[in-house]
């Protein structure tokens, strides 16, 4: 069987308390954390810049799994590479170039992703696949965690699947909003490779069980 790449998500963690929660990711065995940058335009929510990612670098080795939804990453992107970003992963409903902007990221050293929201098919991105590291399907409208897994969405990662099998591309298909252990198996039998959690760890009594539970 194939290993899931488990990534919590800190958007739903207490911000003044970061890197404890850190801790608590590396200690849980997961590898990756997911943080979420929203400038309040592309999204109706505002989260953090690259200043918060560049402290939290100092604070763990996680693989850093930034998720953009940003109107212009094109502006934005460098100046998380150098916070200490280790992939970046940029909206497809954005109208800068795509493909440049891929290469552009992944010429610097790091990993690059694309998010396809809810209403964006797999048609979109398709001709982009040879270039990326990562698609990352968003099973909740992006803007807030605590939302429920959209179950419609199960037939995007099938057909995704499908179209990376069938050419043998090198890309890793990541699931984002409403991930509990009930819509962990419907990604993983659907063919995800990695599972992004936010509410369901960091609501849970123990943060760190709730992790854990992902593994078993
Ligand atoms: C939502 C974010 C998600 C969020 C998921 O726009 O992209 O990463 O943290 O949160 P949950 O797991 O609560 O749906
Ligand atoms: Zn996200």
């Amino acid at each position: 069987m194939k290993k899931i790449i488990i990534i919590p998500s800190i958007l739903s963690a207490d911000f003044a308390a970061l890197k404890h929660d850190l801790k608590m990711i590396e200690k849980s065995g997961a590898e990756w954390v997911h943080i979420d940058v929203m400038d309040g335009h592309f999204v109706p929510n505002i989260t953090v810049g690259p200043v918060v990612v560049k402290s939290l670098r100092k604070e763990t080795e996680l693989f850093f799994d930034i998720h953009l939804m940003i109107t212009n990453p094109e502006k934005y992107w460098r100046k998380f590479k150098e916070a200490g970003a280790d992939l970046i992963t940029f909206h497809s409903e954005i109208s800068a170039e795509k493909k440049k902007l891929v290469e552009d990221i992944r010429s610097s050293g790091i990993k690059a992703g694309i998010s396809i929201k809810p209403k964006t098919s797999v048609s979109e991105i398709e001709a982009l696949l040879p270039y990326l590291n990562l698609v990352l399907i968003m099973t909740v409208e992006p803007g807030f965690g605590g939302q429920s897994f959209m179950d419609n969405m199960v037939a995007k990662i099938k057909v995704l699947r499908k179209v990376i099998d069938e050419n043998n591309y090198d890309c890793l298909i990541e699931v984002d909003g409403g991930i509990n252990s009930r819509t962990a198996s419907i990604c993983i039998d659907a063919g995800a490779d990695a599972l992004v959690s936010g509410s369901y760890i960091f609501a849970a009594e123990n943060p760190l069980e709730a992790v854990k539970s992902f593994f078993v």
